[in-house]
């Protein structure tokens, strides 16, 4: 409106000065007519009157009460305003009474004479005179007749034209107007759509739509080249910023994302409160995600929300649910949420862990889908998103949500926060869209995730499935170079961000010298000092390849028995998830694995695996890293895998040999691992003789660029580069906005 407003203003003006140019000129010519016309009138009256005056001789001897006849009757044409008779002495010899003193005989009537007018302005308004010349026989002339016209009458006219005019300039400056506002804002409109499509990236790769505003290409170019700086800088600067410390990232986001706030959503809380008789004891839970995000939240401050889970959670938070973390030196908030033993149920140990989890694990254990389980899950997805709600102190908040346990939460808050950067990352695989498509609520599921700003998996491959799985099942646009999808007028960008740990590691200073703990560690398990030591450290899942571990070992010692006596494989297996069937049958077959393996290779106290089921703390596991010789991580299919990347940083004597299994992302971050098939127990055992005969420079030099790529990309670059592209689509949104105002400031 604005807009239009600054064009109709000066268009209103100049018809005003055209108007006001045009209503002198119309006025002079309407005189001009009218004089005309009353000179034709004159005449006609005055040639009518001379042939009743006229005798035939050329003296005028017509009765005086003939002539007051004949003048009485001409009068009663009502724009004459009076008569004269002159006669050929210019005498005035007849008159009617108006006739005013003014007018009067012309003193050279010739034979010559011709009709003339004139206008004379009197106090009583302006008055035609004409003079027709009387010619008697061979054109002699008689006599003058003198005829006055009142000319009021042109002055109405006149007054009434300009007013006409007047009239008309208004109109068709209204109708130019709104020509003008309805071309301007339909034009304006399209620019709008225009300019918002291209800060999509709509047009930005293909040529605008045909038909669509050419003043828009110049900006599309502009914006593309602003985009690709955008997008280089933000390259550099990652690249560039080789050290990435909890004090970078806090910059960075007071930079980047200057004074906002972040919010963590994740199922599993950092701590947990758990009693211990009359104690109250505090773990820190076994999950990957708790590992790399825990020194985020240290870094950053801000609120994590997640399941009160610990058995005396509810008797340490506050009114508000609130518990300041760490415990020993707080950093940030951790706020929980409570839930109903039916929501746990149906929400983490149903849906999620015996739903998604199957599902997206190539794990060879069937996922089990209930109506009751979704129904609950997307019950407490709603809780989650009423907390972050009241736990928000701005609009626009940096929400971080981790997992599969809160697929349906962006879109939750997309339509409660709209002005929210969120920050979805999907921890575990994404399967291809045949095996996806297995759960009854993918379309769900998929519409759910895709309310985030950042979709983040570890690697380009689950990528790839992801936008996939979207294109099988959603009507959307997919941007397969800038992996972007188009949803329902919303963009997510789906980017891969390995994931890491703390790097260097914040417990690795109060750690134990490798010696100690090789003794310490040996004596706890009551093995010579000079015994070799392979670990194992996972929760007790059946993706873990705990099983196919065993096996390998049982492999090693049949083709090598010469290991027999000097080898031992500690597995350490937090508990998790036990109320599921599948998870307690796992733990039967493991235990039956190792006890007939054990049984097979056992000579006095030697038993040739050690299977530890109990929950082991941070600084006790990284003990258990420094204190062995080779680290075997034999997932089925992983994510990521923290435990391979926390065993890497554990060893800055670079001894120790980490054995890999190809199907976690990590293998792709690590190759210098050994990299292993867990299903083919050969190969398996073939790398565990490898890994117990490597010769200490090769071990240094495998640890040596291992540990390189940790210092490179730990966890505070994984968060760095999700906050540098979440800015990157703040600012974007931000300008979003701007155009949105204009476009509502012009239409108001
Ligand atoms: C995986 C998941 C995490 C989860 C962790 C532990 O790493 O990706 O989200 O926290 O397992 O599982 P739990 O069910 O004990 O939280």
């Amino acid at each position: 409106m604005r807009l239009s407003l600054r064009f109709i203003i000066p268009l209103l003006i100049v018809l005003e000065v055209i108007a006001y140019a045009v209503v002198p000129l119309v006025d002079r010519l309407m005189t001009q007519w009218s004089i005309k016309d009353l000179d034709l009138r004159s005449k006609a009256i005055a040639s009518a009157a001379a042939t009743s005056l006229f005798d035939g001789t050329n003296n005028y001897s017509v009765p005086k009460a003939r002539m007051q006849n004949i003048l009485n009757r001409l009068m009663e044409d009502e724009r004459l305003y009076a008569l004269g008779f002159c006669n050929d002495k210019n005498a005035l010899t007849y008159r009617t009474d108006k006739l005013p003193g003014e007018v009067s005989c012309q003193d050279s009537v010739t034979q010559e004479s011709e009709f003339k007018s004139e206008t004379l302005e009197l106090s009583k308004g302006p008055l035609h005179v004409s003079y027709y010349p009387l010619k008697g026989s061979g054109g002699v002339m008689v006599g003058e007749m003198i005829l006055v016209h009142d000319m009021s009458f042109v002055r109405t006219r006149s007054a009434s034209t300009k007013q006409y005019i007047m009239y008309f300039f208004i109109f068709m400056g209204a109708i130019i107007a709104m020509i003008t506002v309805i071309v301007a804002q339909l034009s304006w409109r399209g620019w709008l759509s225009g300019t918002r499509a291209l800060l999509r990236g709509e047009g930005l790769l293909r040529p605008l739509a045909p038909g669509s505003a050419p003043e828009l290409r110049p900006i599309a170019q502009d914006l593309r080249k602003l985009i690709r700086d955008l997008e280089t800088e933000r390259r550099f600067r990652d690249d560039s910023q080789s050290d990435w410390t909890p004090r970078t990232l806090k910059e960075l986001l007071h930079k980047e994302l200057a004074g906002d706030e972040v919010i963590v959503v994740a199922n599993r809380e950092p701590y947990l409160h758990v009693r211990e008789g009359h104690r109250i004891e505090v773990q820190t839970p076994a999950s990957g995600v708790v590992t790399a995000l825990e020194p985020i939240m240290r870094a950053c401050s801000g609120v994590w929300i997640a399941h009160g889970s610990g058995s005396a959670d509810r008797e340490v938070v506050d009114t508000h649910d609130h518990i300041q973390i760490p415990p020993d030196h707080p950093r940030y908030t951790l706020r929980r949420l409570w839930l109903t033993e039916t929501e746990e149920n149906g929400y983490y140990y149903g849906f999620s862990n015996e739903g998604l989890w199957p599902l997206c694990h190539i794990a060879h254990v069937r996922p089990i889908f209930r109506s009751s389980d979704w129904e609950a899950y997307q019950k407490v997805n709603e809780k989650f998103a009423r907390a972050v709600v009241e736990e928000a102190k701005t609009k626009d908040p940096v929400i971080l949500i981790q997992d599969y346990h809160f697929a349906l939460l962006p879109r939750l808050l997309r339509q409660r926060l709209p002005k929210a950067t969120i920050i979805m990352f999907w921890h575990i695989p994404w399967p291809n869209p045949e095996a996806f498509g297995i759960c009854p609520w993918t379309k769900e599921i998929l519409a759910g995730l895709l309310g985030s700003s950042i979709l983040g998996f570890h690697t380009r491959f689950h990528c790839n499935n992801f936008l996939d799985t979207v294109e099988r099942f959603l009507e959307c646009r997919i941007d397969r170079e800038h992996s972007t999808v188009s949803f329902r007028g919303e963009r997510t960008t789906v980017n891969r961000y390995p994931i890491s740990i703390e790097f260097p590691g914040r417990l690795q200073r109060q750690a134990k010298s490798v010696e100690d703990a090789r003794k310490a560690i040996r004596t706890r398990y009551d093995l010579p000092p000079d015994h070799l030591l392979g670990i194992g450290v996972d929760r007790f899942d059946y993706t873990k390849g705990i099983a196919e571990k065993f096996l390998a070992v049982e492999r090693l010692l049949e083709l090598h028995p010469e290991w027999v006596g000097h080898f031992t494989f500690l597995q350490i297996a937090a508990p998790s998830r036990i109320r599921i069937d599948q998870y307690q049958h796992f733990q039967l077959e493991v235990r039956e694995l190792r006890d007939r393996i054990n049984q097979q290779f056992r000579t006095g106290t030697y038993e040739p695996i050690i299977l530890q089921m109990s929950h082991h703390e941070p600084a006790d596991v990284l003990e258990h890293y420094r204190a062995a010789d080779l680290c075997f991580v034999g997932s089925l299919h992983d994510g990521m895998n923290l435990v391979a990347k926390e065993f890497v940083a554990a060893r800055d004597d670079e001894q120790g040999v980490l054995i890999l299994s190809q199907f976690t992302g990590a293998s792709r971050d690590l190759p210098e691992a050994l990299i292993v098939n867990p299903y083919y127990t050969d190969e398996c055992a073939a790398a565990l003789h490898d890994a117990l005969t490597m010769p200490a420079a090769e071990q240094r030099d495998r640890m040596r660029n291992m540990r390189g790529i940790l210092h490179d990309f730990n966890t505070y670059r994984w968060a760095g580069r999700m906050l540098i592209d979440a800015a990157r689509v703040r600012a974007r949104n931000r300008f979003l906005d701007r155009v949105a105002m204009y476009d509502l400031l012009s239409s108001s």
